[in-house]
C-alpha cells in the first residue's frame, strides 16, 4: 500500500529508530532529559528564538500559543482554513475562551485585510490579540507564505500591539520550497510552533518556541493540560534525528508532488492547478465523489483521502519513493474511470 493520505504517515527509519533506542533520557518534568533539552536548545537555535518547549503535538504547540498569548473572549485573527479552526476540536474556544476571526482568501491575508478585521475600541467589542498565519497551509494544498509577505502581516499585527504566532507544522518545507532559511522565516513572529512528525517523519513531537518567559509560561500550562511528559527524550531523539537527516530532502517531496500533479491535470475528470502545487501536497478537484474515488484506488494500492466532497489530497512524504508516483498516478487514474463509469 502507499499511503498519501498525510505527510503524518511515515514510518521512523532503521536510522532513526536506533537513535531512539539509544537516547540519554531522565525525567523532562523535572527538566533533567538531556536529550530533550537538547532537542529545545536546537530548535531555539534554529528558528532564532530564545527558547523552546517540546511538546506532543501541532496543536499543542499552537493551542499552548493561543493560551499563552489571549485572554478569554478575544479574538484570534486567522486565514480561511485555519488548522485551529478545522481540526484541532474547538480546542481555542474549549481551552482559551478565544473566538477566530477569519481574513483574507485560501489561508492568505494581507496587513490591510487584518487592519479592516480590528474591532472598534468599545466596552461592547471583542479585544483583538493575536494574528496567526500558517506556512506551509495545509487546506490551501501546502501553499507558501513569502518571507515578504509574511513579514509584512507580522509587522501589520506588531503596529496593532497584537502578537503574531506562526503555526509553522511545516516550515521545514517553506524553506526549501522558498530557499530561505528557517530562522528567516520566523524572525518575524513572536511565537512559532514546528512538527517534526510531518514531512521530517518522527514519529511524535512538534516544538513551541518563542520568548523565554512565555515558553516557561507554556510550560506550566503543558503540565495542566497533562502534556507533561517524562523519559520523552526516546521521542526527542526522533525528533533530533530528522532535523539532522530529513530536512534537505524534503525537495524531493516537492518534485514528486509536482510530477504526480502534472500528471493528473492530464486525466478526463481532474482539475489540478499545477502552479499552486509549492510544496509537497496536491489538491486535485474531481467531477466525481472524491470519497468513492478513495474506495477505488485503495484496492488498487493507493490511500489517499478526500478533503471535500469532490476533492482528494494527495500528499508526498519520505515512504512514497519517487519510482512510484507513475504508479500511483495510474492508480488514482483508473480509480476515476471505475467511478465515472459506474451507475449513480
Ligand atoms: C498546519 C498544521 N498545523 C497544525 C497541525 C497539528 O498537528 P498535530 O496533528 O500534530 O496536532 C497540523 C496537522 O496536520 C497542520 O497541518
Amino acid at each position: 500500500m502507499l499511503d498519501l493520505r498525510s505527510d503524518t504517515v511515515t514510518r521512523p527509519t532503521p536510522g532513526m529508530r536506533a537513535a531512539m533506542a539509544a537516547a540519554d533520557v531522565g525525567d523532562d518534568v523535572f527538566g533533567e532529559d538531556p536529550t530533550v533539552c537538547k532537542l529545545e536548545r536546537r530548535m531555539a537555535e534554529v528558528t532564532g528564538k530564545e527558547a523552546a518547549l517540546f511538546v506532543s503535538s501541532g496543536t499543542m504547540g499552537n493551542q499552548l500559543a493561543i493560551a499563552t498569548q489571549t485572554r478569554p473572549g478575544d479574538d484570534v485573527v486567522v486565514g480561511e482554513g485555519a488548522h485551529p479552526v478545522f481540526y484541532e476540536g474547538g480546542a481555542g474556544a474549549a481551552l482559551s475562551g478565544v473566538q477566530f476571526n477569519v481574513v483574507g482568501r485560501g489561508g492568505f491575508y494581507t496587513p490591510e485585510e487584518l487592519e479592516a478585521a480590528m474591532h472598534p475600541p468599545v466596552y461592547f467589542a471583542p479585544r483583538t490579540s493575536l494574528v496567526m498565519i500558517e506556512n506551509t497551509h495545509n487546506r490551501a494544498g501546502g501553499r507558501v507564505w513569502s518571507a515578504a509577505a509574511a513579514l509584512a502581516v507580522a509587522d501589520g499585527a506588531h503596529r496593532l500591539g497584537l502578537s503574531a504566532h506562526l503555526d509553522g507544522a511545516r516550515i521545514w518545507n517553506a524553506s526549501v520550497a522558498l530557499g530561505v532559511e528557517v530562522g528567516v522565516l520566523c524572525a518575524p513572529f513572536d511565537t512559532v510552533s514546528a512538527c517534526f512528525s510531518k514531512g521530517l517523519g518522527a514519529p511524535v513531537g512538534s516544538a513551541l518556541c518563542g520568548p523565554r518567559a512565555l515558553v516557561e509560561d507554556a510550560r506550566r500550562v503543558r503540565k495542566r493540560w497533562g502534556g507533561g511528559m517524562r523519559q520523552v527524550g526516546i521521542l526527542a531523539a526522533g525528533a533530533l534525528y530528522a532535523l539532522d537527516h530529513h530536512r534537505n530532502r524534503l525537495a524531493e517531496d516537492h518534485v514528486n508532488a509536482r510530477r504526480l500533479a502534472e500528471r493528473m491535470a492530464r486525466v478526463d475528470g481532474v482539475h489540478v492547478d499545477v502552479s499552486a502545487v509549492e510544496t509537497n501536497i496536491v489538491n486535485m478537484d474531481l467531477d466525481v465523489p472524491a470519497a468513492d474515488v478513495a474506495v477505488a484506488a485503495r484496492h488498487l494500492g493507493v490511500l489517499i483521502g478526500p478533503s471535500a466532497p469532490r476533492r482528494l489530497r494527495a500528499v508526498l512524504h519520505l515512504d512514497v519513493p519517487s519510482s512510484s508516483v507513475d504508479g500511483v498516478a495510474d492508480a488514482l487514474e483508473r480509480a476515476i474511470g471505475v467511478v465515472a463509469r459506474s451507475p449513480r
